[in-house]
């Protein structure tokens, strides 16, 4: 029997995650890190995480306060010394502040109570494995290449947000300075929507691609290529590392690789088929900062009630990840026996239906937290 811990399981990553354990929950004991006042709170604001997954509410009461340890990896001093940490064998650390957003919480979360809570781990004997949920950005990717895991060797102007610099900052602490931690990194591409349930669970990042559709403007060329995967792929990619044999101290991208990642153009296809419009390929325009920012007046009209300065900027620091023309090389995870992805374009119309009564401002909000 395994005692699995998971951390940021009240969101995106760690919901699914959460809910492909709850299933095999004969063999797994879970022990779950939930920031809260107390344990049945806590308890609360996951299951109504996990509902989100379509999990039913019979499964997802099995789970009781017991599963809950209330902690916040910002003052990781006070729950690291509960004792059921000793019994862990497998930790699934999926929180963080993942913002593109100026929190201030991002190095004291990403990097410093990260590091605290690895440390502390990696002093439990029967630790089996140590999954620490990077991000593929993390490598600051140069432009218009598939990209292979490699070490970090990043500087901060190599990094559009703070939150990419604090995630490779901490990839790069645990691997030179916590040896004995049997750590494995697990770098996801972009996460967007879930193969069935559309964006229930977590409208991230799918309003960047309404938004800049919408406007019939960004910053990529329309061939330009990206690469998503649905939350659920993720998911079983996660559990599929937790217990893979040979992969310990390796780094390993969850991504659509070069078979399922899709251009910008099969995306506006996909997009105009689910929302009942014609794609806007041939108007599409390729700008830079300055003409967006000539549309800025806009926005309101098109998208509804906004912040256009807010809508702006998120434009323009979405806009630099998007003209990156970057695929991930899935070859390390295919190679474990990982199926590849589905693409994006197979599940995009579930992500409409899933947010049509949505605005662009209320979905873009759960990425600047
Ligand atoms: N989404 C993507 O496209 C993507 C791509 C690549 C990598 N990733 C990585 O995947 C991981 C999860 O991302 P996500 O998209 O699932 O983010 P998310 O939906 O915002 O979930 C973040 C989780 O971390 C928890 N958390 C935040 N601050 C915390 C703290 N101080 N103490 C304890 N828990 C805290 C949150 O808890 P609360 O509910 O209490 O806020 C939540 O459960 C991150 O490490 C991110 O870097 C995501």
């Amino acid at each position: 029997m395994n005692t699995i811990l998971v951390t940021g399981a009240t969101g995106f990553l760690g919901g699914a995650v959460t809910v492909n354990l709850l299933k095999k929950r004969e063999n797994n004991r879970l022990l779950l890190l939930v920031r809260g006042d107390s344990p049945s709170e806590g308890l609360t604001r996951l299951q109504g995480n996990l509902a989100k997954f379509g999990v039913d509410a019979s499964l997802l009461n099995t789970l009781t306060a017991e599963n809950i340890l209330i902690g916040d990896l910002a003052e990781p001093e006070r729950f690291t010394d509960d004792a059921r940490l000793d019994a862990v064998t497998h930790v699934m650390n999926c929180a963080a502040v993942a913002s593109f957003g100026t929190n201030p919480y991002i190095w004291k979360v990403n990097v410093e109570g990260t590091f605290q809570f690895a440390r502390r781990m990696s002093l439990v004997s029967g630790l089996k494995r140590f999954i620490h949920v990077g991000t593929a950005m993390s490598c600051a990717p140069e432009a218009n290449t598939l990209v292979t895991e490699s070490e970090l060797n990043t500087l901060r102007d190599q990094h559009i947000v703070e939150y990419t610099w604090s995630k490779a900052t901490v990839e790069k602490m645990m691997t030179e300075s916590l040896p004995n931690l049997p750590l494995v990194i697990a770098r996801p591409s972009i996460v967007v929507g879930h193969s069935d349930h559309g964006c229930t669970p977590s409208p991230s990042i799918f309003w960047v691609f309404r938004m800049a559709l919408t406007l019939g403007k960004f910053m990529c060329e329309l061939e330009d290529r990206i690469d998503v995967v649905p939350v659920d792929y993720c998911a079983d990619a996660l559990e599929l590392l937790l217990t893979a044999e040979n992969v310990d101290k390796s780094i390993i991208h969850i991504s659509a690789g070069l078979h399922s990642s899709v251009t910008f153009a099969e995306i506006d296809k996909a997009m105009a088929k689910a929302s009942g419009q014609i794609p806007v390929a041939e108007t599409y325009q390729k700008v830079n900062y300055r003409e967006l920012a000539e549309s800025k007046k806009s926005f309101s009209s098109l998208f509804g009630p906004c912040n256009e300065r807010i809508v702006l900027r998120a434009m323009n620091l979405y806009g630099h990840f998007s003209k990156l023309n970057v695929v991930f090389s899935n070859d390390k995870l295919l190679e474990l026996g990982m199926p590849p992805s589905s693409k994006f374009t197979d599940y995009l119309h579930r992500c409409v239906t899933s947010t049509k009564d949505a605005t662009i401002a209320e979905l873009m909000e759960v990425d600047f937290k």
